[in-house]
C-alpha cells in the first residue's frame, strides 16, 4: 500500500523543470516568531527557503515572486502583521534586493518585466478575504503572475488555501520546493523503515489539535511518551485531581481511548510521575515538585518533575527513533524551563535519528544549545503532525508528479 509519504515524494521538484526565463511564484513560509517590537527571535523559516529561491536566481528565472502568511490577521490589512518587518532579513540573508509589493495585480507588468532575476516579496497573502476560503478569484490572480509555481511552504502545507492549494488550478507547472522535498525526506526516514523502536514525545498546550492524531500514530511507534499541558488531560482521564492544571474536559474521554489502544497495540505510554506545580504563573510565590497525584488544592502543574525526567530520559536512552513535538512545561518562564531543556538534553544524547516538530519545541531546542545535535528540525508545527496522523497534506495534492 503506498503511504502518504510515499505519494508526496512522487512530487515534481524545482530540479525537474526548467525555470529559465520563466515568472516564478514560491509559496514560502515567512511566519517567523517576533518579541513585542517586531524583532524576528528565530529565523530559519527564512534561511530555510533560500535554497529554492537561489536556485531560481541561479537558473535565470525571469522574476522570484515570494508570497506567505503572516500571523493570524483578519482578512484585512494589519500593520503588526505587515511583510515589511521580514523583508529586511530576507534581504540580509540572501544578500540581494528584495523588492516589496503591496499590491500584487498593480504590479504585475514588474513582475514580467525580466531583468536581473528580481526578487518581489508580496505583503502578507492574509490581508485578502479570500485567502483562508481558498477563493477562486484570488487563486486565479494568484495564477496570473506566474508562469510556474514552487511550493516550498510546508509549515501551511496543511492548510488549503488559495496560496496553498487553489492557485495550483490556474498555473500549469507547478513543483515542490528544496524545503517541501528535505521535510518529506525527514519524516520517510523516521516513519517507512525506522530503526526500532520508535518513540514519540509530545508535549505542548495545544492538546485539542494534537490528541486526536495520537490514536492514528499509535500503529506506528513503540512508545508513546506525554509530558507538558498534554498529559494534564491524560492523568485525568487516569482519576487525578488536576486542581488548576490546564486540561482538556472535552478531550478525557479520547485520552481514555488512546490509553486503550496503546494496550491493545502494546505500545509502552510514559506519562509523569511527578510534576512542579505553583500557585500562579505570573507572580508564583509557591513553587514545589510532588507526585502527580498530589497536586495541592489551588496549584497548578507546569513542567515534569525530575522523576519523570529520569524516566523520560531512560525510555529515550532506549528507543532507535525519536520524534518531539510539544514542550514538557512553561519553559518560556525559567522555573519551568529545567523539564524541557533537560529532555532535549536526553534527545540530543541519545544519538539516534531524532526529528523535532513545532516552533516551540524548535525554539526550546534552541534554548537548550542542541540544534546541532537533533538530526532534522521540521519548518512544520501543525503540517508535521498531520503528516504522523497519515494524511497527505493539501499543498502537495496538486502538484506535478514524477509518474505522469
Ligand atoms: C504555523 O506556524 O504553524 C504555520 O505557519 C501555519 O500557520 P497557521 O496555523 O496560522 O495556519
Amino acid at each position: 500500500m503506498t503511504s502518504n509519504l510515499d505519494f508526496m515524494h512522487g512530487v515534481k521538484s524545482l530540479k525537474n523543470i526548467d525555470v529559465a526565463g520563466k515568472r516564478v511564484l514560491i509559496r514560502v513560509d515567512f511566519n517567523v516568531p517576533v518579541d513585542s517590537h517586531n524583532n524576528i527571535t528565530d529565523d530559519r523559516r527564512i534561511r530555510s527557503a533560500l535554497p529554492s529561491i537561489n536556485y531560481c536566481i541561479d537558473h535565470n528565472a525571469c522574476s522570484i515572486t515570494l508570497v506567505t502568511h503572516f500571523g493570524r490577521p483578519k482578512g484585512q490589512y494589519d500593520e503588526k502583521y505587515s511583510l515589511k518587518h521580514v523583508r529586511k532579513r530576507l534581504e540580509r540573508l540572501l544578500n540581494k534586493k528584495v523588492e516589496f509589493i503591496e499590491d500584487f495585480e498593480a504590479s504585475k507588468g514588474e513582475i514580467a518585466t525580466c531583468s536581473l532575476e528580481r526578487v518581489f516579496l508580496l505583503e502578507n497573502i492574509r490581508f485578502r478575504e479570500g485567502e483562508k476560503q481558498n477563493d477562486t478569484e484570488l487563486s486565479k490572480k494568484l495564477g496570473s503572475i506566474c508562469d510556474v509555481f514552487v511550493n516550498d511552504a510546508f509549515g501551511t502545507s496543511h492548510r488549503k488555501h488559495a496560496s496553498t492549494y487553489g492557485v495550483t488550478e490556474y498555473v500549469d507547472t507547478k513543483v515542490a520546493g528544496f524545503l517541501m522535498i528535505k521535510e518529506i525526506e525527514a519524516f520517510s526516514k523516521a516513519l517507512l523503515n525506522p530503526t526500532r523502536p520508535i518513540a514519540l514525545v509530545v508535549g505542548g498546550a495545544k492538546i485539542s489539535s494534537k490528541i486526536t492524531l495520537l490514536k492514528a500514530v499509535l500503529q506506528k511507534i513503540d512508545k508513546l511518551i506525554i509530558g507538558g499541558a498534554m498529559s494534564n488531560t491524560f492523568l485525568k482521564a487516569l482519576g487525578y485531581d488536576m486542581q488548576n492544571s490546564l486540561y482538556e474536559e472535552d478531550f478525557i474521554d479520547t485520552a481514555r481511548d488512546v490509553l486503550d489502544l496503546a494496550r491493545k497495540n502494546s505500545v509502552k505510554i510514559y506519562l509523569p510521575v511527578d510534576v512542579v506545580i505553583t500557585d500562579s504563573t505570573e507572580h508564583s510565590v509557591d513553587v514545589k515538585v510532588v507526585p502527580s497525584q498530589d497536586i495541592l488544592e489551588g496549584f497548578q502543574a507546569v513542567d515534569i518533575g525530575p522523576a519523570t525526567v529520569k524516566l523520560f530520559s531512560e525510555a529515550i536512552g532506549l528507543s532507535n527513533t525519536i520524534i518531539w513535538n510539544g514542550p514538557m512545561g512553561i519553559y518560556e518562564i525559567d522555573k519551568f524551563s529545567k523539564g524541557t531543556f533537560k529532555i532535549a538534553n536526553a534527545i540530543a544524547d541519545s544519538y539516534v535519528y531524532t526529528i523535532v516538530g513545532g516552533g516551540d519545541t524548535a525554539d526550546a531546542v534552541d534554548k537548550a544549545s542542541e540544534a546541532e545535535n537533533f538530526s532534522f528540525i521540521s519548518t512544520g508545527g501543525g503540517a508535521s503532525l498531520e503528516l504522523l496522523e497519515g494524511k497527505i497534506l493539501p499543498g502537495f495534492e496538486n502538484l506535478d508528479r514524477m509518474d505522469t
